[in-house]
C-alpha cells in the first residue's frame, strides 16, 4: 500500500545550485526561495555553510538565510559538514541542519577530505549542539548504490553508516544516489540497510536523475512505505566533487507522479513549475522537468 501523503524536501537551492558555475547572487536563490514557499513546499534546503573554497557558489549562506521572510509552517535546512560550519549556521536559525557523510571511503576523501569514521567524529559535536539547542538534525548519506570513484556500493557499507549516524543521535537519514546510478531494486536494497537502523517516518529517499531512473526508484521506496523525498525544481542538482552526475530528480515530475497517484503534497503544481521556469530563466536554460516542459507547452 502507497502512501496517502508524501512530503517533498525542495534541494534546488542548495543541491540545484552549488554545481552552478555562475555565481548566482543571493537575491535571486531568496527569489526562489520564497517561490517553492509560496507554491506550498514546507522544506526547504536552502544553503551550505561550507568552505567557500570547496564550494564557492554557498559563500552567501548566512546573506541567503538572512533575506528568506519566513512562512510559518516551512521549514528551513543548511548543510554543515563540521563545528565551523555549525556555528556559523547558528545565527541564521535554520530548523534543521544536515551532516553528510558517505556509504564510498573515496567519496568522502573527496567531498569533505576525510574518511567515514573521521566524518562521525567531525559531526558528532555537531549533532549534540544542534539538539542542544533545539535544531533537528537529518543526516545525508552519499553513494548508497553506486560511487564515481568505487563503482558499485554494498547495501551493508549503507547500513554500517546508517548504524554510526544512529549512534552519535542523528534523527532522520537521507539515501542518497549520487550519482543516479541506481535502479529498483538496488535502491530497495539500500533503503532497506537504512531501515536496520531507522525506522519509517526517518528515512528518505534523495535520488539524481543521470540515468533517467529516479521516478522509478521513487515508486519503489514509495512501494516500502517510504514517505519523504528531495527534490530539486527544473531538475537542478549535482555535486561538484561527483563528475557526471546531473541533476536531482525534478519536483515538478515528482508531484505529477505522486498527485496522479491519488497521493496529496500540498504543493501546487501550477506555481511550482513558475518557480522551477524562474530560476531556469535566471540560468538561461529550460526546466529540466518533462512535466514542467509539458505544463509550459499546453
Ligand atoms: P578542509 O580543507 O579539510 O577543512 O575541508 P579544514 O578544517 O582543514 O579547514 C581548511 C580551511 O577551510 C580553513 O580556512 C577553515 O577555516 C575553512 P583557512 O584557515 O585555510 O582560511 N573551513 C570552513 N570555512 C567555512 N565553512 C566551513 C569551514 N570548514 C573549514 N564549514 C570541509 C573540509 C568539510 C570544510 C570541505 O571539504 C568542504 O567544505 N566540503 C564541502 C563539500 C560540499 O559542500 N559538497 C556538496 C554538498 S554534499 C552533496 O551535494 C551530496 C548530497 O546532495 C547527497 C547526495 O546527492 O549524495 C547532500
Ligand atoms: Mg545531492
Amino acid at each position: 500500500k502507497l502512501p496517502s501523503r508524501v512530503k517533498l524536501v525542495d534541494v534546488g537551492p542548495r543541491d540545484g545550485l552549488q554545481n552552478e558555475k555562475a555565481q548566482v547572487p543571493a537575491e535571486v536563490k531568496i527569489g526562489l526561495v520564497h517561490r517553492l514557499q509560496d507554491a506550498g513546499l514546507t522544506e526547504i534546503e536552502v544553503t551550505s555553510f561550507v568552505s567557500p573554497k570547496w564550494v564557492p557558489q554557498m559563500a552567501d549562506a548566512a546573506e541567503v538565510m538572512a533575506g528568506i521572510r519566513r512562512k510559518p509552517g516551512v521549514r528551513y535546512s543548511v548543510l554543515t559538514p563540521n563545528m565551523k560550519g555549525f556555528e556559523a549556521a547558528v545565527a541564521s536559525r535554520p530548523d534543521e541542519i544536515v551532516v553528510f557523510g558517505a556509504a564510498s571511503e573515496a567519496f568522502s576523501q573527496k567531498n569533505i577530505n576525510c574518511s567515514i569514521a573521521e566524518s562521525i567524529e567531525r559531526f558528532a559535536p555537531v549533532v549534540e549542539a544542534a539538539r542542544g539547542r533545539g535544531i533537528a538534525v537529518r543526516g545525508a548519506i552519499s553513494c548508497t548504490v553506486g560511487c564515481p570513484y568505487e563503482g558499485e556500493i554494498a547495501p551493508e557499507r549503507v547500513a554500517m553508516v546508517a548504524r554510526l549516524m544512529k549512534d552519535i543521535g542523528v534523527q532522520h537519514v537521507g539515501v542518497a544516489d549520487t550519482i543516479g546510478v541506481g535502479t529498483p531494486r538496488k535502491v530497495q536494497a539500500a533503503m532497506e540497510a537504512a531501515l536496520q537502523h531507522y525506522d519509517l517516518d526517518s528515512v528518505s529517499g534523495h535520488f539524481h536523475d543521470t540515468y533517467g531512473q529516479a521516478l522509478g526508484n521513487t515508486l519503489a521506496s514509495l512501494e516500502m512505505g517510504v514517505w519523504q523525498y528531495d527534490t530539486s525544481t527544473a531538475g537542478l542538482g549535482g555535486c561538484p566533487y561527483a563528475k557526471g552526475a546531473t541533476g536531482n530528480v525534478a519536483t515538478e515530475d515528482v508531484v505529477y507522479m505522486l498527485h496522479g497517484l491519488g497521493i496529496e503534497t500540498g504543493i501546487d503544481l501550477d506555481k511550482l513549475v513558475d518557480a522551477g521556469a524562474y530560476i531556469s530563466d535566471f540560468l538561461q536554460r529550460k526546466p529540466n522537468s518533462r512535466a514542467s516542459t509539458a505544463i509550459l507547452n499546453k
